[in-house]
């Protein structure tokens, strides 16, 4: 029996964090004092990773996201991947912010890597900087170039959009998509960011970027898979392609196919939960494979129905973006 929640969604895509470390500290989703990150034994050793995915896949998951904080600054990720491929995951793709990718590409294919998204919130080299308090605007591009040269392709990059920062970019970012036969995805900022600064006048929603984009380059819809989170066009007269991911403005959670598991160990039913689910406490208490699927069963079962950013009584999730996992 797959897994699926109260609501009848079944439960199919996983999306790991391997560590909560960043070398990035992005506006939007870290502080500008440096944070505490968690100390190294709280988090998962591989192994435990491993099993948890084990159980998981034998469940009904076949789709599997690696992300963290910044994945490839934990030692050894590329060997997780073979794991993952090696128990059989027919989707298996990692979030990146793209500052190590150029150099790690290969032996990420080799692993069995499927897809890769890397973020890129501005092409320009002193918005970059701001907005990622780093110096590594030629390594990004290095490594969506790597990716693009791979058997990774078609590339997804990631671009969150805050009204006042990066909002002017729009069109240079469809450009950027139309040259580099990529696909260029818009995320709305979501009040997950450590700073606690996001307000809705911030949010930069798909319906503007649809309407910038397409009266400038006639865009046609693509097909999507019911649980995707974008909404993908194509451009009339050209390559590339344009996702809009809208959780703001038009929340997916009614076909939402998601859990996650934290750097930690802990199982979250939604990005904005207000709880999460230890199953570390579990691995490590010599709890059998069967009572940590019985566990998972009765944690999927309280999938909320979906998040409530747009309700008045709205609080943010004490764990924000980087400790939870893209
Ligand atoms: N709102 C929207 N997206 C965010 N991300 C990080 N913080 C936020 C936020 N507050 C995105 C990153 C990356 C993925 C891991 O999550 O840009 O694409
Ligand atoms: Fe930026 Fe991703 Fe790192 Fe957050 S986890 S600071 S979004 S690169």
């Amino acid at each position: 029996m797959p897994l699926a929640d109260k609501f009848g969604r079944q439960i199919t895509d996983l999306r790991i964090s391997v560590t909560d470390r960043c070398n990035f500290r992005c506006v939007y989703c870290r502080s500008a004092n440096p944070e505490n990150h968690m100390a190294e034994h709280a988090l998962l050793e591989w192994e435990e990773y491993e099993r948890l995915a084990r159980i998981l896949v034998s469940m009904g998951i076949h789709k599997i996201r690696v992300t963290g904080g910044e994945p490839l600054v934990r030692p050894g990720v590329e060997d997780f991947v073979a794991q993952l491929k090696a128990l059989g995951v027919q989707d298996l793709s990692m979030t990146t912010n793209g500052h190590l990718l150029a150099e790690r590409c290969d032996r990420l294919v080799a692993a069995g890597l499927n897809r890769i998204n890397i973020s890129l919130d501005s092409l320009d080299r002193d918005k970059f900087e701001q907005i990622t308090r780093t110096k590594t605007f030629d390594q990004v591009l290095a490594g969506i170039k790597a990716a693009q040269a791979s058997p990774l392709r078609p590339v997804k990059v990631n671009a969150v959009l805050v009204r006042g920062i990066n909002d002017g970019e729009v069109e240079a970012f469809a450009e950027f998509a139309r040259e580099h036969d990529i696909v260029m995805r818009f995320i709305e900022f979501m009040p997950l960011d450590a700073d606690r600064t996001w307000t809705r006048d911030q949010v930069v929603t798909a319906a503007e970027v649809h309407q910038r984009i397409s009266a400038r380059w006639p865009l046609i819809p693509v097909i999507h898979e019911r649980s995707e989170t974008a909404r993908k066009y194509r451009f009339v007269d050209g390559r590339g392609e344009i996702g809009l991911i809208a959780p703001v403005s038009h929340p997916f959670c009614g076909h939402c196919s998601r859990i996650r598991l934290t750097a930690d160990g802990k199982l979250r039913t939604c990005l904005f939960s207000k709880e999460d689910h230890d199953l570390k406490f579990m691995l490590r208490g010599g709890a059998t494979d069967r009572e940590i699927g019985d566990a998972i069963i009765a944690i999927v079962h309280k999938k909320e129905k979906g998040h409530r950013i747009n309700e008045a009584d709205f609080i943010p999730p004490s764990r924000t973006m980087v400790f939870i996992g893209g």
